[in-house]
């Protein structure tokens, strides 16, 4: 059964930490990053916040546990570029630098997607493109564009982000010594094939 796609709820932390940290590419060996990873791992006080703000989608199977989960943040007010770890200090400055649709995307109304993270057995049953669709419903009217990184190391994650969620690649950086791309997505965006028969 396709699990139920809905927002997060302060008792889902326990379950996002653990679904974060069983796909944080540290805790992956090579053959199991070929299906992707999550580059960053957030903080329980991070993912609260984020909760408490709107900002989490879960997927949930009947029996209660969570095996994806999509987050969508507004920007938040920095620290010092010094004290940001590499990979967010070079986010903030491609937002600061770049166009969308021919419009700086600092001068326009955007939000940060991701993570996005489905659990190895719920893969491949439409929670991705579920995933796309509510949340374009639940913040097309808060924000115009989506910005997020991918890591190059990631093809099924870059895939998954161009063709079902129609983002596209704006530019490409290093951090850590790996190779990120950075892409766009406009909220309002029609909804793909796929969305619609979800
Ligand atoms: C990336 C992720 C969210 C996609 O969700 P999913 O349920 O696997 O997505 P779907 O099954 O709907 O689609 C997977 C697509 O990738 C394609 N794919 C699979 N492996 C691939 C690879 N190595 N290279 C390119 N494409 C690949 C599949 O063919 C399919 O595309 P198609 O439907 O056009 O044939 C999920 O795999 C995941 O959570 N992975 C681990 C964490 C991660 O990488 N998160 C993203 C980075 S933040």
């Amino acid at each position: 059964m396709t699990p139920e796609v809905r927002l997060a709820r302060r008792g889902d932390v326990d379950g996002l930490v653990a679904l974060e940290s069983r796909h944080f590419i540290g805790n992956l060996d090579p053959a199991e990053r070929a299906d992707g990873f999550i580059s960053v791992q957030d903080s329980r006080e991070w993912l609260t916040r984020a909760i408490d703000d709107g900002g989490i989608h879960v997927a949930v199977t009947p029996g209660g546990e969570v095996v994806g989960f999509i987050a969508v943040t507004a920007p938040p007010e920095y620290p010092p570029a010094a004290s940001l770890p590499p990979i967010i200090a070079a986010r903030r400055e491609l937002v600061q630098t770049l166009e969308f649709n021919g419009v700086p995307i600092a001068q326009q109304r955007y939000a940060f997607r991701g993570p996005v993270c489905i659990a190895a057995e719920a893969r491949g049953q439409g929670v991705y493109s579920r995933f796309n669709a509510v949340t374009r419903e639940a913040y097309r009217d808060r924000y115009d564009v989506g910005v997020l990184f991918v890591s190059a190391d990631n093809p099924r994650s870059l895939h998954t982000a161009t063709t079902k969620l129609g983002a596209q690649v704006l530019a490409e950086f290093e951090a850590d010594g790996r190779r990120f791309h950075f892409l766009a997505f406009a909220f309002g965006g029609h909804r793909t094939a796929a969305e619609r028969t979800t």
